[in-house]
């Protein structure tokens, strides 16, 4: 069993996540912002790789004031639970998302991560060990699921997004398409990581919708199993 898993990621016009520097810039705007704070107030959990929370430093908590108040209604705490995906547990112990919000935090880590920072990092989140030396994240989300978590979502970045689109692991992906062009080859992409090499492992998407927003276009996909 795993969590319902929802990609949602800015692009820019040629693909990019960011700048080849790795630094964050504002791809959408307030009207896509605001979809993806309701996307996120209807998921279990949101889940970052650790290149995000060193690159960003995102707090991942709702932003909207009613879509607080309407998870509280409905008996779910203020913000979903904030995952980070960090083999070695570098996540810095003073990081927002481990900070900013009321909330459960969770940091899945490897077995071959420093006993110190982990000690460090527990007084702030539950530690969830999975895989030797690198994150195991089959058996990760296995563990999110039996920890209550049904439907989640990532945000990136391109790193981690490479790891759960090529292990089968993504139902859907919301990816908005800004109208600038960032370039780079060493720029972050949607999917990083080593590439497929056989065109049968492709995975093959199905489009459900293509919305112009603001200056550019919302791009809904389910990834067909
Ligand atoms: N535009 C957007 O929507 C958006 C959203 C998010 C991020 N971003 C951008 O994306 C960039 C960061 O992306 P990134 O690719 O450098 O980092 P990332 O995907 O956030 O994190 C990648 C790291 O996750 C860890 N990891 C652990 N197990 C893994 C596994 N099984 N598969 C894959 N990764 C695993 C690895 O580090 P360890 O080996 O140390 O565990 C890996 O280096 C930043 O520039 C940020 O601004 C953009």
């Amino acid at each position: 069993m795993r969590p319902y898993v929802i990609v949602n990621v800015a692009v820019s016009a040629d693909g990019k996540l960011s700048t080849r520097e790795r630094r964050q810039v504002k791809i959408s705007g307030r009207e896509d912002f605001e979809r993806v704070d309701e996307l996120k107030a209807g998921c279990d959990a949101i889940m970052v790789g650790i290149g995000t929370v060193l690159a960003d430093d995102p707090s991942l908590t709702i932003k909207s004031p009613t879509l607080i108040n309407k998870r509280v209604k409905m008996g779910k705490s203020d913000h979903p639970i904030r995952i980070v995906v960090d083999s070695h547990a570098r996540t810095p112990p003073e990081a927002k998302i481990l900070h900013k919000g009321t909330g459960k935090r969770i940091i899945g880590v490897s077995e071959s991560a420093s006993p110190e920072n982990k000690t460090i990092l527990a007084n702030h989140a539950d530690i969830f060990i999975a895989g030797a030396t690198q994150v195991d994240l089959s058996f990760f989300l296995a563990q999110l699921s039996n920890a209550g978590i049904k439907r989640l979502m990532v945000e990136g970045g391109g790193t981690l997004i490479w790891g759960m689109i090529s292990e089968g692991l993504v139902d859907e992906l919301f990816m908005f398409v800004g109208n600038i062009i960032i370039g780079g080859k060493d720029a972050p992409t949607l999917a990083d990581g080593k590439g497929f090499i056989n065109e049968e492992d492709f995975p093959v998407l199905e489009m459900i919708s293509a919305t112009p927003i603001e200056k550019g276009v919302l791009i809904h996909w389910r990834v067909k199993k």
